[in-house]
């Protein structure tokens, strides 16, 4: 038959495919997040989240030796206070369990890059990520909370910054802050781009933030809106935002490719818990093969333009990169 142009050519042998490969990965750009509880002693199973724990400061070093061991350069911070309050306020102590995790892991661990979650839902008693005024979240006193538990995150130690709680204006406050305390090269990554999702009841139960009433649709993204995506990119861009993300991941896809091809700063996605959770009862049910399932989704994330990918499977990933089953 005369067929000028085949295909299955190039898909002739391993060499080959690997040759003509249109996305490269690299462990190197995978982040893993982290859950600190306050107290001491501790390594404490996640059961929403199959395979996490939750770990005391002093016990940092057990995950942080396996994301060496396992060649993941970046931790994401998230912390569990003992005692929270209406303003949040042990987000900002410098005893805190973030703050003190910092300290040690810059300590024991200087290779590691360490990234912190700005937000105060995991420290409010009601679970919302700001101050309340009445039954909504108040913007603007939020901003300074932000800005002190940012600024607390970089004196401990904090390589990187991420605020995720939706606030308008929260970049800018936060990179004032930095700045006016000496902290100008300490980089703002800004969840620019994040839903309100369905997606993140596992990290709820992992971190203890629930919201107490309501939702959280007040503050965070409605899914239903790409244009607005770009907007939220643009107006954290202008207040001095040093990489974008889209969260979550598997489900934005689209969002994830719309906000490459517009802006160039560097671009993170989040795989979110609610993506972990369902992947691993899908392999626990038998349907699916866990390894060729966390590939293929998470190359899709790369593929749709992220350059930096968060996520549960950071270390398994690491190994089957090593391994060339995605790369
Ligand atoms: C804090 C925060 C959340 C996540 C990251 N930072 C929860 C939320 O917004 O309710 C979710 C992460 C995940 O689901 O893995 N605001």
């Amino acid at each position: 038959m005369e067929l000028l142009n085949r295909p299955r050519r190039l898909r002739k042998s391993p060499v080959i495919r690997d040759m003509v490969r249109e996305t490269r990965v690299s462990k190197k750009s995978l982040v893993y997040p982290l859950f600190i509880k306050e107290g001491s002693g501790i390594v404490e199973p996640i059961p929403s989240l199959e395979g996490q724990f939750r770990y005391s400061p002093d016990k940092l070093y057990l995950a942080l030796e396996q994301v060496q061991k396992a060649g993941v350069p970046a931790v994401l911070l998230f912390g569990l206070p003992e005692k929270k309050d209406a303003c949040g306020s042990s987000a900002w102590d410098s005893k805190g369990p973030v703050q003190e995790a910092l300290r040690i892991g810059k300590r024991d661990f200087p290779d590691i890059y360490f990234i912190t979650d700005v937000c105060m839902c995991e420290y409010t008693s009601h679970g919302h990520c700001g101050i309340l005024n009445g039954e909504t979240v108040d913007n603007d006193k939020t901003l300074e909370v932000l800005a002190k538990t940012a600024l607390s995150h970089a004196s401990a130690g904090a390589d990187m910054v991420a605020p995720s709680d939706m606030m308008d204006g929260r970049v800018l406050a936060i990179r004032q802050a930095l700045d006016r305390e000496g902290f100008q090269d300490t980089p703002i990554l800004s969840y620019a781009v994040k839903f309100a999702s369905t997606f993140y009841a596992p990290f709820r139960d992992a971190a203890g933030s629930a919201p107490a009433f309501g939702d959280r649709k007040g503050y965070q993204m409605d899914y239903h809106n790409p244009k607005e995506a770009i907007r939220e990119a643009a107006l954290d861009i202008e207040q001095g935002a040093d990489l974008l993300m889209v969260k979550p991941a598997l489900a934005y896809l689209d969002i994830i490719r719309l906000i490459k091809s517009k802006f160039d700063l560097p671009l993170a996605t989040y795989s979110v818990s609610g993506e972990y959770a369902m992947m691993k009862a899908a392999v626990k049910a038998g349907l699916l093969d866990e390894a060729s399932l966390v590939c293929e989704s998470a190359l899709a994330m790369y593929r749709a333009g992220a350059d930096i990918l968060i996520t549960y499977y950071a270390k398994e990933l690491a190994q089957w990169m090593d391994e060339g089953r995605i790369g």
